[in-house]
């Protein structure tokens, strides 16, 4: 698949997808808690919940989330990323899609994650017809989750700059309206100087 997304953009390959799970798990032993993206799904979404991982990479998330008892289906455009996902983590599905035309038949979510920088490494200009297919596959009342860099360092290499009243306005075109906002996926309070942004988002009963 080549769905022209900014992060395919990097050059992808087996290599790096290893690299970046690699570089995730030396993270996490030498002590790094990168468990509070799972921890405000497991609140809002509890187990046994149907989570999907929109944008999953090689699957940390997802794999924490079935753990505890979800229901998970990670998605990415990214074969070599999914390739990972699938040998460290067998119990969780993965697929490869690209977001801007998901279709996964008779699946409804109760809350759909973008973490990690999923919303400024989309392909540019596909973030409303993303939005509107992540809700065709929620339930009315689930939960839109979605957390990325918005200024300066927290803006990753070769990521777009996504303003969080940007995303709001096109969320609320896609069917959503808006709950929460933070700074942290620890929910410290946002701020407009804030370098990374938390929303979350709930679909509206029908959609238009
Ligand atoms: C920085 S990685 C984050 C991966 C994972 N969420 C994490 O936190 O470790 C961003 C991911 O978004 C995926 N992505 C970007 N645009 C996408 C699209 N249109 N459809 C599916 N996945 C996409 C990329 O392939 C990449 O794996």
């Amino acid at each position: 698949m080549d769905a022209h997304t900014r992060w395919a953009a990097l050059g992808t390959s087996s290599a790096s997808a290893r690299a970046y799970h690699a570089r995730v798990a030396a993270m996490i032993a030498g002590g790094a808690d990168l468990d509070a993206e799972a921890r405000v799904v497991l609140e809002l979404a509890p187990p046994p919940s149907r989570v999907l991982d929109a944008g999953c990479g090689t699957g940390r998330i997802a794999a924490t989330l079935t753990r505890a008892g979800c229901d998970v289906v990670g998605v990415d455009a990214d074969p070599h990323m999914i390739g990972v996902a699938d040998e460290t983590d067998p119990a969780t599905t993965h697929v490869v899609a690209d977001l801007s035309t998901l279709e996964l038949p008779g699946q409804a979510f109760d809350l759909v994650l973008l973490a990690g920088n999923v919303v400024p490494y989309l392909a540019d200009g596909t973030l409303h017809a993303v939005l509107k297919r992540l809700a065709a596959h929620l339930r009315p009342g689930g939960h839109l989750v979605a957390g990325w860099g918005v200024e300066g360092a927290e803006i990753p290499r070769g990521a777009a700059r996504v303003r969080p009243e940007d995303y709001d306005r096109l969320a609320h075109a896609a069917g959503f309206t808006a709950a929460d906002r933070w700074a942290t996926w620890d929910r410290h309070p946002w701020s407009p100087t804030a370098g990374y942004v938390v929303m979350t988002h709930r679909r509206a009963a029908s959609l238009g």
